[in-house]
């Protein structure tokens, strides 16, 4: 069975093949990310406009990478949300367009899900139960999978996703956008003792709350004025970028590994674009050996949003017949 996979949820348009062996025969991915740079975060118009012009494109891209005809196809899967509203309703609304003209089978697929599933892309299936952390932009999340249509939530940030961090203290340091990548790159300078930081505590030990480091970052440099001029200043945004980083990364960490040895469960998935962060990797993976946990992350290809994911995920739901109908609608703030 091909399914052919749709992504459409921010700033990405994606189309993918994965096939009944879990392999990914093909990933086309194209972004408006360059347009969206002068204003410091995504646009929503923007980013529906360009997905509308193309999609179909893309797919096509797909289909030729595959090297499969869309005759080929024996059903197609798509992000229903969460995401933006106008960009999620350009890609289900393609998606139904194939799926009545071609009389294949829909399904709408769950953003965050598929984020865990990209980490077990061209791979066997783990064995059940799994924790996952999705920490993308928009989200940071602990979930329970039983396994993939039994996904349960067992903690979010309470306020600013992890990704959102990254990308505010990176404008607040005239890094620019996105402020992940830069961040991480610029930290691996800095010294991450010099100047300490903080996540703010939680009510509830497995939820999040990241806006009050972003703003501590800020406070910090509101009372180092001129930092931005000198050799000695790239210095402090580096020791700042160090400092922000362990501690964001730290509490990704912990908190996981603690939902891990309170539910007894001893598989850990992490995907979204954050995944991608080396450091974080190198931090897992150290923990995750000393409490005996099995670790999974997507190579850094599927960690930030790709239609891989969605493809694999609509693969297990279709081929267990979990299907929608014509009826499927954008769900752009469905949680977990
Ligand atoms: O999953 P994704 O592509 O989109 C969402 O669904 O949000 O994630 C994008 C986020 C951005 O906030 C970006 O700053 C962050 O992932 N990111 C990183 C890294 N690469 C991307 N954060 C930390 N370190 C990175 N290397
Ligand atoms: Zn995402």
């Amino acid at each position: 069975m091909k399914i052919l996979g749709i992504e459409s949820s921010c700033d990405e348009t994606s189309a993918a093949v994965v096939d009944g062996k879990n392999r990914v025969r093909s990933n086309a991915v194209t972004s408006s990310l360059r347009y969206h740079k002068r204003y410091g975060g995504i646009i929503p118009e923007i980013a529906f406009r360009m997905q509308l012009e193309t999609v179909a494109a893309v797919a096509g891209c797909a289909l030729e990478e595959a090297g499969v005809a869309v005759g080929d196809i024996d059903g197609i899967a798509v992000t229903k949300g969460p995401g933006l509203l106008g960009s999620l309703l350009v890609g289900i609304s393609f998606a139904k367009a194939l799926s009545l003209s071609r009389r294949l089978p829909l399904a709408g697929v769950n953003h965050l899900y598929s984020h865990i599933y990209a980490c077990f892309l061209n791979k066997p299936l783990p064995r059940m139960p799994v924790m996952a952390l999705v920490v993308s932009g928009g989200h940071t999340s602990l979930f329970h999978c039983k396994d993939f249509s039994h996904i349960s939530l067992v903690g979010s940030t309470r306020d600013d996703a992890a990704g959102e961090a990254f990308d505010k203290v990176a404008k607040i340091l005239g890094l620019g956008y996105p402020g992940g990548p830069v961040i991480e790159k610029t930290a691996r300078k800095g010294d991450p003792r010099r100047i300490s930081f903080s996540c703010s505590n939680t009510k509830h030990p497995f939820d999040f709350s990241f806006s009050g480091i972003k703003t501590a970052v800020l406070y910090y440099v509101q009372k180092n004025p001129g930092w931005s001029s000198t050799r000695k200043d790239r210095q402090l945004i580096a020791d700042i970028c160090a400092g922000f980083q362990h501690a964001v990364l730290s509490c990704l960490v912990e908190k996981s590994i603690a939902a891990c040895r309170a539910k007894k469960i001893y598989s850990l998935a992490v995907g979204g674009g954050v995944a991608a962060n080396s450091l974080l990797r190198e931090m897992f993976a150290s923990r995750a050996t000393e409490e005996g946990i099995e670790l999974y992350f997507p190579p850094r290809e599927f960690c930030m949003d790709n239609a891989a994911m969605v493809a694999g995920m609509g693969h297990w739901l279709l081929s267990r017949g979990c299907a929608d109908d014509l009826t499927l609608d954008a769900a752009p703030t469905e949680r977990g």
